[in-house]
């Protein structure tokens, strides 16, 4: 198994091309499969779990060859229906296939997805939705057998009862190509949403309102071929910022999505950093000592400050001057990274949805395992910023979403090696 070994306490220093979106790129290459014709995708990121998705694809009888960030997808012939558990069981984002193959072909058997631990992750409003479009839904031992009686999916209004990232991008993969429109109230309203969004468009979808909380969406008989641009990835931006944040020093992150990452930007800011950007570069210099973040900091749906960015925000100002609230309001268990934090010297309290950071002077390295992605991402955060070597294990977690995070890590000056 493989390891991440971290010598903190230097300053970090240099310029970072920021990756392609992880959670864009997967439901684009689910939505690949509407497509008869090829797709090609590029800023495709690197990653193991678009390895999973190529490989839920080509279990499907569709071809899927990658060439550094350019990914090709032929889904001209699906020979199959039915993704065998063990696929789905690699990542949360296989469940956008069942919208994707009801979209494709009326019909799809799948079971529950996987994906990090972070609490209870129900499929329930996929589900409904998708029988509100006409699916029949029969679940069996595990299996979740679905198919549209008349071969297509009816369009639907459809209201959800949180603006789910996952149920918005399923209900989108299945309406493109449905019978009549669909309405989507109370959608999510993520940047990815409106990424997807784009590369069905340029499919051919008719699709209005993405980034709203109205989707409307006409279904169309077909969709094409296209070449399309995988947007930045925000939260692998907020990652690399938070690690120069944390470990002093200054940055220049170039293909970066700066309003889409203002969110956390404006949150960033309140530590004393000077945040500037310029066309899709960021620039970031940190001081000598964070200042804390005053205002209770609450994640929230986009607009609001993102769950995702939550850990590595938190592992930055656990040296910071004062104390910081976090309130997490997305998942019921976004915290397990507290633990390696506290190893390392920090001072956290987690009570429910909230955890209080208190401010220490240094922090320690330390050996600790990841415990999801995220939270991985915030220990090597952490560990940048500690004095002496930490050593980080379970990195699984970590390559799930980030391309050779010690690559870019390096880049920056950091001492970090894989074994
Ligand atoms: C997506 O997960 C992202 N994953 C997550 O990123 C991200 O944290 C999350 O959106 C919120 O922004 C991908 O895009 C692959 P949700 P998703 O459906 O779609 C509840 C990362 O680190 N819910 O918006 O699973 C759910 O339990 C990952 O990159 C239901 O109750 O998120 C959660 O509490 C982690 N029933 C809340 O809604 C449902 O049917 C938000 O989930 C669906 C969701």
């Amino acid at each position: 198994m493989q390891k991440l070994i971290i010598n903190g306490g230097k300053r970090l220093h240099g310029e970072l091309s920021l990756q392609g979106s992880k959670n864009s790129a997967l439901p684009v290459m689910a939505a690949a499969l509407l497509c008869e014709d090829t797709v090609e995708l590029t800023n495709c990121p690197v990653l193991t779990d678009v390895y999973s998705a190529s490989r839920i694809l080509n279990h499907l009888g569709c071809q899927c060859s990658f060439s550094g960030s350019r990914a090709v997808i032929s889904a001209g012939s699906v020979t199959k229906t039915e993704i065998p558990e063990e696929l789905m069981r690699e990542m949360r984002s296989s469940i956008m296939f069942m919208g994707a193959m009801l979209g494709r072909t009326g019909e799809c058997t799948v079971s529950i997805p996987g994906g990090c631990e972070l609490g209870p992750r129900p499929i329930d409003m996929h589900l409904a939705a998708m029988r509100k479009m006409g699916i029949d839904i029969r679940e069996s031992m595990g299996r979740i057998i679905c198919h549209a009686p008349s071969g297509r999916a009816k369009g639907a209004r459809i209201s959800l009862a949180f603006p789910s990232v996952g149920a918005t991008e399923n209900i989108l993969l299945c309406a493109v190509t449905a019978e009549g429109d669909t309405v989507i109230n109370n959608a999510a309203r993520e940047p990815e949403i409106c990424d997807l969004c784009g590369f069905l468009r340029s499919c051919g979808a008719e699709i209005k309102g993405d980034g709203e909380s109205r989707i409307v969406i006409k279904g169309k008989n077909k969709l094409h071929g296209c070449t399309y641009r995988i947007m930045p990835d925000r939260i692998a931006g907020a990652t690399y910022l938070s690690m120069t944040a944390a470990a002093g020093g200054e940055m220049i992150l170039t293909n970066a999505c700066v309003q889409e990452m203002e969110p956390f930007i404006s949150v960033l800011e309140q530590t004393g950093c000077s945040i500037s950007a310029k066309g899709d570069t960021i620039y970031l210099r940190s001081g000598a000592r964070l200042r804390s973040v005053k205002e209770r900091i609450r994640t929230m749906p986009h607009p609001g400050f993102p769950t995702d960015a939550q850990a590595v925000l938190m592992a930055a100002l656990t040296k910071a001057d004062g104390t910081s609230i976090f309130e997490e309001n997305i998942f019921d268990c976004r915290y397990r990274h507290s633990e390696a934090l506290i190893k390392m010297g920090a001072d956290i309290q987690v009570l429910g949805k909230v955890a209080v950071v208190k401010g220490v002077p240094s922090l320690h390295g330390a050996a600790c395992e990841a415990t999801d992605l995220r939270g991985g991402a915030a220990m090597v955060c952490a560990a940048l910023a500690a004095e002496g070597r930490s050593v980080i294990t379970k990195i699984s977690h970590i390559d799930r979403g980030y391309e050779k995070i010690e690559e870019a890590v390096r880049t920056l000056g950091g001492d970090i090696v894989r074994v």
